[in-house]
């Protein structure tokens, strides 16, 4: 992961450099730094932990230089601390990297050999090293950059400054996104666009196997052999604005009370109102002749994969293949052109699901990219792009992202429903009408739930292990339950379909194990019921999450029954993810976690 920025400039570019990073921090946080040339010399600023004690250093002890790099990391070489904080530095060049070279240690060890010292324990010094190594022995800092780009293996974005060129940076993309950044006399390198936003909003997106130098003037773009390739200029559409969190503690806390508002955005997009029909913006995947649909995803976009198998085997009767996206793209699938692909991601970056996304393009399928930021490279390499419109998601655990990506599973699973003739014109209507009441569903439940989750969450708080348990989309629902919870308040969850308690998991019920039983009154709904009795029988504390036909239809005993509306099979699992979203939340708020950069993890996962 982590977040990389460059800026040859005509002003001082440290705090811009920082600003930058501030849109980054979603990609990493557990140290940054920032290097400038000045007068001809490189200098640096690096601060373990969050962005904010690097600013108090440069506070204290300020950069100057109109060229400079930046990184904000999320560690996979080395401990996070100031020595592994990037920017490295070997005689006079320094280098900022997004990703993992793979073949570190080899090089490391050939470097090593030649006499070379190395100061941290990081993949990122062996680019630095043989960096210093070419130009020492003659190379051009261009030639130096595309033989070590012709060294070097991995997944990797890349921003290099040598001391002895302060009006030049290289950039280098294989994999984790880079961009390009025109203004006025000054051009920029960014991992996104959003981090480039308050300076220039023409951008042109590096492809993989791009080297680029840019200077005051411009860039120019090349292939690692050299040879010059074009990228167009785009208008990007990033906003300049950082969120805020309005009148909430949390960035999770409001992007839960969002969910109404944001899905009522994405329903608008895929669906009629007025005449409950799904519309012309789910028909860019033509489902009528597709023999199979393969979903693959990481975390909980997966999950809101695995729900939306349900959906379109049930009403489109389309069978679907779904795996987590590390899985999936070494799983050598046979695959054919009759298939379909879709690709859920909120970032749209995650190196995972997009190596999937490539393993079915070269297969010959049709992709469709579930995305939430539109201009990212899962979008750009798809056939067809959903957008699931939710806005910007700060928190790290996902919430109004999955909710929205449910929102849009379901608008395909019907138009494929429709377009493959096994749900009659009555049944759309049906369906789409169930759909569009839920953002006034969503809001009177999150109105109503708040005080008695939040007195939940403080037994909760007290527990060490928490089992969840569902059928059908539950199912999916209860692995979501167990993965928030576990992410942010680092108790550990674990979630099953209710039927699979038996065959294993039953043997960890006693008196302390909390077990949360989502069952909506249903299909399943006796089924549950007597999966709930299993661990009442052994003195499991049950809290049963249900609606009010459930509530009266069942007498166990419970730790707490929280009743929610009854409503349609199909939006169950939008509607149900509130309790299961706020307990997280509320629990976490108690043991007074970083709710919203939880330890070890990081918003957009461009690293395997
Ligand atoms: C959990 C969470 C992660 C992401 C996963 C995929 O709350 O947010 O599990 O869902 O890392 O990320 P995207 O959707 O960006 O591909």
């Amino acid at each position: 992961m982590c977040g990389i920025v460059g800026i040859v400039g005509t002003e001082p570019v440290a705090g811009r450099l920082v600003e930058a990073l501030t849109r980054l921090e979603y990609r990493g946080y557990d140290s940054a730094g920032v290097a400038t040339v000045n007068e001809g010399v490189l200098e640096r600023r690096r601060a373990e932990g969050k962005l904010f004690n690097l600013q108090k250093k440069l506070a204290d002890e300020p950069l100057p230089g109109t060229t400079g790099i930046a990184h904000t990391r999320w560690a996979t070489h080395g401990v996070p601390n100031e020595t592994n904080a990037h920017p490295h530095f070997v005689e006079g060049v320094a280098v900022v990297h997004n990703g993992i070279i793979e073949n570190f240690s080899e090089l490391r060890d050939e470097m090593k050999a030649e006499g070379a010292v190395f100061t941290s324990q990081t993949d990122t010094e062996v680019v630095a090293h043989l960096l210093a190594k070419y130009t020492r022995e003659g190379l051009s800092h261009r030639d130096a950059m595309l033989k070590m780009l012709n060294r070097v293996r991995g997944a990797y974005a890349l921003v290099v400054l040598f001391q002895d060129d302060p009006n030049t940076l290289l950039g280098a993309r294989s994999g984790p996104p880079l961009a390009i950044g025109f203004g006025k006399g000054e051009t920029f390198l960014g991992s996104d666009a959003i981090a480039l936003s308050p300076f220039t909003n023409q951008i042109a997106y590096m492809h993989d196997g791009d080297c680029a130098i840019i200077t005051h003037k411009g860039a120019e773009i090349m292939d690692f052999a050299g040879n010059p390739v074009e990228r167009p200029r785009q208008i990007s559409q990033a906003s300049a604005f950082l969120v805020d969190k309005g009148n909430h503690r949390h960035f999770m806390e409001k992007e839960i009370y969002e969910q109404p508002e944001v899905i009522s955005h994405a329903l608008g997009h895929y669906v009629d109102f007025a005449n409950h029909t799904v519309n012309a913006e789910t028909g860019l995947i033509d489902f009528t002749g597709v023999s199979r649909l393969a979903i693959s995803a990481c975390g909980t976009a997966y999950l809101a994969g695995l729900v939306g198998k349900y959906w379109f085997e049930r009403y489109a009767r389309l069978p679907v293949e779904i795996d987590v996206a590390s899985e999936f793209r070494y799983r050598e699938m046979p695959l054919s052109p009759d298939q379909a692909a879709l690709f859920i991601s909120q970032s749209g970056e995650t190196a995972d699901t997009l190596a999937s996304l490539r393993y079915c393009k070269e297969n010959g399928l049709k992709i469709g990219a579930v995305v939430n930021v539109k201009e990212s490279t899962i979008a750009r390499e798809s056939d067809a792009v959903f957008p699931i419109l939710a806005g910007p998601e700060i928190g790290v655990a996902s919430t109004k992202a999955f909710t929205c990506q449910l929102t849009v599973l379901a608008s395909l699973a019907i138009a494929a429903g429709r377009a493959r003739g096994t749900i009659t014109e009555a049944e759309e209507k049906e369906l789409v009408r169930h759909l569009t009441e839920v953002p006034r569903i969503m809001s009177a439940v999150l109105n109503s739930i708040q005080g008695q989750i939040e007195q939940l969450s403080r037994d909760l708080s007290k527990v060490k292990d928490v089992l969840y348990i569902g059928r059908g989309t539950s199912f999916p629902l209860a692995m979501e339950g167990a993965l928030k919870l576990k992410e942010i308040s680092y108790i550990h969850a674990e979630g099953y379909a209710a039927g699979e308690l038996k065959h294993g998991p039953i043997a960890l019920i006693d008196e302390n194990m909390p077990v949360i039983v989502i069952a909506p009154h249903d299909r399943f709904f006796e089924k549950t019921v007597s999966n709930m009795q299993e661990v009442a029988a052994r003195g499991g504390k049950i809290i049963f999450i249900t609606d009010a036909k459930g509530a009266a239809a069942s007498n166990l005993p419970t730790m707490a029954t929280i009743v929610l509306p009854e409503v349609d099979e199909l939006i169950a699992p939008m509607v149900f993810s509130l309790p299961i979203q706020l307990l997280a939340y509320h629990t976490a708020v108690f043991m007074g976690t970083d709710v919203d950069q939880p330890r070890n993890l990081a918003k957009s996962v461009t690293v395997e």
